[in-house]
């Protein structure tokens, strides 16, 4: 069976959907995005995600085309056309379709999009061992807070990773750690937790926001400041976070090991953690 999406009011099969070629979307990666998790077929905060994707809206000036009511409707409805019982929705408003111009046209409507991909299971022996990840200059633009579709960036930085034999960058711009291609990034020193400030320079993760809740209600320790350079070298342990991969350890960062190598025991904790908030909401599915 093929997926179905959403797009400009129909569901249909994936290969079916069609963008025109003007869209704004496609000429000037012109919108934003969401990726939500859905576990048992129940989205994982969906309101932190909504409240994101208005902002990001709002930062680019378009008006949110749905009610948060809405959008749970429509979001709903594309993970129950679909098979997995863990999917993940991915959702993109554009500014729509319009003769090239870079400044905004009048009258158009957005453009929106809807798919729900299989959500893999986070590899059991990641979980076990860690990845690996390489350094990289933080070099893409200064409003990294918007969920930008221009993903050239981070794209770039995924690649590099990649071709280092990595599972993603750990990023550093003026001394300072920002986060990862598609992840937040923590450190862990003296079992207290180090996580870099919210600021135009890093995208608000909801799973990095799940995770600091987890810890200040579990009497790990917290600290949200900046993170420099140095700190994140001669961290403890250190870990990514985002909605398709949970929370994962960095076990070697540049082909060195982070302290012992293997996943450390404060990320145990958070990882068992962050597995019983995801069963406790399949086990009683609400609007969150
Ligand atoms: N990316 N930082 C960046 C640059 C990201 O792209 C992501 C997520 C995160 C983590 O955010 P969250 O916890 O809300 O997923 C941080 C998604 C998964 C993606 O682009 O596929």
């Amino acid at each position: 069976m093929s997926a179905i999406v959403y797009l400009g009011g129909t569901f249909l099969p994936v290969e079916e959907a069609r963008v025109p070629v003007l869209d704004r979307g496609f000429i000037f990666g012109d919108g934003v995005y969401e990726v939500i998790p859905a576990y048992s077929r129940q989205p994982f905060c969906l309101d932190a995600h909504l409240a994101r994707l208005a902002a990001s809206l709002a930062a680019i000036r378009v008006a949110n085309p749905h009610s948060d009511t809405q959008w749970a409707r429509l979001i709903g409805e594309v993970i129950a056309r679909n098979e997995p019982e863990d999917q993940a929705v991915y959702l993109q408003v554009t500014r729509g379709a319009a003769p090239r111009d870079h400044s905004f046209p009048a009258g158009v409507s957005p453009t929106v999009f809807l798919m729900a991909n299989p959500l893999k299971p986070v590899p059991a022996e990641q979980v076990e061992n860690g990845v690996s990840a390489v350094s990289l200059p933080d070099n893409r633009w200064l409003r990294c807070d918007i969920k930008s579709v221009s993903l050239l960036g981070n794209v770039l930085l995924r690649q590099a990773a990649t071709d280092a034999g990595a599972a993603e960058c750990v990023l550093f711009r003026d001394g300072f750690l920002t986060e990862g291609s598609a992840s937040n990034i923590f450190a862990v020193k003296a079992g207290a937790l180090l996580v870099p400030p919210k600021s135009n320079l890093i995208l608000p993760g909801i799973t990095c926001d799940v995770i600091v809740e987890l810890a200040r209600t579990n009497a790990i320790p917290v600290a949200v400041r900046p993170v420099t350079e140095a700190e994140t070298r001669a961290a403890d342990e250190l870990w990514l976070s985002s909605s398709t991969r949970e929370v994962l350890a960095i076990t070697a960062l540049d082909g060195k090991p982070v302290a012992a190598g293997l996943p450390g025991p404060v990320f145990r904790k958070m990882h068992a953690l962050f597995q019983a908030r995801k069963r406790a909401l399949a086990a009683a599915p609400a609007h969150a």
